[in-house]
């Protein structure tokens, strides 16, 4: 958020300030999917829907993963407001006031508020380049107590745009089930995958939460809308737990989304996923020859974690300087972390190719200078 100051501060100087810091694809909302929220709106879908989400959306949502060879009954999943509606869900749903959630770190920053808000704590794993930044199942058996009563994934995680290891997911998820936890996996950035070998954790299991969302692969993050595939033994009190405290997700939104499903908005979101690919691999080779270590390459997302130790001893600082010198805006990694040291920083390659080359040759002249 300091990072986010400096910048507004120093755009109303008029300095042009290159948002790299922001968790957010710059690419707009398909035309189709605009388009029938207007019609949705003109036609007085501005009510309450059924508190599950309405169901052409649930089905849509349900054949979408069919049609990635994933079975999953449109009665299990439940349309939330954001992934962030789902993830509260979820920890409501599985945790209670003094049981603690894995969590690896680092983390998305939000995880440990949602528990907090349920009463819960979080039961930080330190991870590292060696894993992904992913926790391990050795690592779980070692640590975990009576009182971790869930874990949660991230995969691809922010902010470093990692999966998990499949053969490490199917451990973990059979750890769950066998000691009896619950398992939230946020699979927010799956469809924007660079890779082949990214497979859902539906494709292992049925037993976890799978948190999902319009917000980035469909470039819908305004208007909040996401969902969540609940596992058969939860989806009652899941589904009551949700129409309590959220009554609905917005009911124009639910129309609107509809058209996601169809060829003009995949095709947009496809083509979007293949930018972002392309970004990816004008960085990773550019940030390196500038003296940046990349743990690994992200396997999807918009984020590229990086360690700024052989340039600056202090990422905060070295973020700092760089958005008031540069104008170029990126984000420390101590908002992600409570352990690692603190040269991470997080770059969201969020913005066009010209303006990220831009970004690069003012980062090399700040680090030369
Ligand atoms: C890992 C992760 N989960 C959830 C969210 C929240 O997304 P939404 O806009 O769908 O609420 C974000 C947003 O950046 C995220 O990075």
């Amino acid at each position: 958020m300091e990072v986010v100051r400096i910048a507004e501060q120093l755009e109303s100087q008029g300095v042009d300030v290159i948002h790299l810091e922001v968790g957010e694809p710059d690419f707009p909302t398909s035309a189709s999917v605009i388009d029938r929220a207007c019609s949705a709106l003109r036609a007085g879908k501005t009510r309450y829907t059924d508190a599950r989400g309405i169901e052409p959306l649930r089905d849509a949502l349900s054949n979408w993963y069919a049609s990635k060879g994933l079975a999953v009954p449109s009665y299990r999943i439940q349309i939330t407001v954001g992934a962030s509606g789902g993830l509260l869900l979820a920890f409501a749903a599985t945790t209670n006031p003094g049981n603690r959630v894995l969590m690896a770190d680092p983390a998305y920053p939000c995880n440990p508020r949602f528990v907090e808000a349920v009463g819960g704590d979080t039961h930080w794993i330190k991870t590292d380049v060696a894993t992904n930044f992913q926790p391990t199942l050795s690592q779980l058996e070692e640590k975990a107590t009576e009182i971790d009563r869930t874990l949660i994934l991230a995969h691809p995680a922010n902010p470093t745009g990692q999966a998990v290891p499949h053969a490490e997911l199917k451990q973990m998820s059979e750890w769950c089930q066998r000691t009896n936890r619950h398992l939230i996996v946020d699979e927010i950035y799956q469809n924007l995958s660079f890779t082949d070998s990214l497979i859902s954790s539906l494709a292992i299991s049925e037993h976890q939460f799978v948190v999902g969302s319009f917000s980035k692969y469909f470039n819908m993050t305004g208007w909040r809308l996401g969902w969540l595939v609940i596992p058969e033994y939860a989806v009652k009190e899941t589904q009551r737990l949700a129409q309590h405290l959220f009554i609905c997700a917005p009911s124009f939104a639910q129309e609107a989304a509809l058209a996601c499903f169809e060829h003009d908005a995949l095709r947009d979101a496809e083509m979007h996923r293949l930018e972002l690919k392309k970004r990816r691999d004008l960085l990773i080779p550019r940030l390196e020859a500038m003296g940046f270590k990349i743990a690994a390459e992200p396997d999807g997302a918009f984020y590229i974690f990086v360690d700024v130790a052989d340039i600056a001893e202090d990422g905060q600082q070295f973020c700092a300087e760089l958005i008031c010198k540069t104008g170029v805006a990126v984000t420390p990694g101590i908002d992600f972390s409570n352990s690692l040291p603190p040269t991470w920083i997080r770059i969201a390659y969020t913005q066009p190719a010209d303006r990220l080359i831009e970004a690069l040759e003012r980062m090399a002249r700040f680090i030369h200078d």
